[in-house]
């Protein structure tokens, strides 16, 4: 029995750390104890001790080992795959984009660039092929004084109803005019009404190298419901990473951009343009739906889904 214990001691000895090592060296002292018939009650105790101290040492040995173990990495999620159409943009700082569409206005666009000009800030604005043929100047313009051009179609069609060469012609004219104006093509495009389907949207990716933009604020202003209805949806609405949707076509949006640009800035938004505020993307850490909303320290994190173009009112974008 001494013998045994006496290996046993030994081979936690070998194990042990220095921690629990002069523990398990008074067990052994305890277990290697002649045995002496007339003392059998104190070896009794003995052998209880030794066992408590055999069995502290193999605990604190375990507590060793895990604090200093380093500690095996996470599951790390798999790379998503590059995403190519954008609502929003999960951003670090209170970053938003504000975009203008359907122009170029021969009137309106130029008040609203003045606007911007005076507030240092810079959009994005998708035009119109049509339009922006009529007037490159105003484009070019735009694009002189920073802000950025996107392809809004020729012709603003559904393109989720037309063939692929149909959609190639309609992105590819307006490309060549933006091109003609500003001297560079596009890389962001944003289908009319937000209608393209998921396997227009890959295609036209590869194709033309565009990023696919949509929106998550809409005030709605086509409707005109009034230049402080505009600001007031588009003000409580957006959230840091927002991309803004509006119509520089609509003389009550021109006049909205007044105030809402003043909010905005009070509220502490930083304007930049959509590939801007693209190159920002953070990655959105999927997180246990428990603690979702409370670990989210953006607001943009915890958005609702954006709305589908499906249902989207028609006439927006
Ligand atoms: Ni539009």
């Amino acid at each position: 029995m001494t013998a045994n214990r006496r290996r046993a001691g030994s081979t936690l000895i070998h194990n042990a750390t220095n921690v629990d090592r002069h523990f398990l060296q008074v067990a052994e002292w305890i277990a290697s104890a002649k045995y002496n018939p007339s003392c059998s009650m104190l070896l009794s105790l003995r052998c209880l001790f030794a066992s408590m101290l055999l069995m502290f040492a193999v605990v604190a040995r375990a507590q060793t080992d895990s604090a200093t173990t380093s500690t095996p990495d996470a599951p790390k999620a798999s790379p998503a795959a590059p995403r190519i159409s954008f609502n929003y943009v999960h951003v670090d700082g209170s970053y938003i984009a504000l975009t203008f569409d359907d122009g170029p206005d021969k009137k309106l666009t130029p008040q609203l660039l003045d606007l911007l000009t005076e507030h240092h800030i810079k959009a994005t604005f998708f035009v119109i092929g049509q339009n922006a043929a009529e007037y490159p100047d105003i484009v070019a313009r735009a694009a002189r004084e920073g802000h950025e051009i996107g392809n809004h179609s020729w012709s603003h069609p559904n393109l989720a109803k037309l063939s692929d060469e149909s959609v190639r012609r309609q992105l590819r004219q307006t490309d060549d005019v933006i091109k003609q104006a500003t001297g560079k093509r596009p890389i962001l495009m944003r289908p009319p009404y937000g209608n393209l389907s998921p396997r227009q949207k890959q295609w036209v990716h590869d194709e033309f190298g565009y990023q696919i933009v949509l929106w998550d604020v809409d005030p709605l202003d086509w409707k005109r419901p009034g230049p402080s209805v505009v600001c007031n949806r588009i003000v409580r609405e957006t959230r840091p990473g927002s991309i803004v949707l509006s119509h520089d076509i609509h003389p009550g949006t021109i006049v909205a951009m007044h105030d809402t640009l003043n909010q905005l800035e009070a509220k502490g938004f930083k304007f930049v343009t959509v590939s801007e505020l693209i190159a920002m993307a953070k990655p959105e850490t999927p997180a246990p739906a428990t603690v979702r909303s409370q670990a989210s320290p953006s607001p943009a994190a915890a958005k609702p889904p954006p709305k589908t173009a499906a249902a989207l009112p028609t006439p927006a974008g």
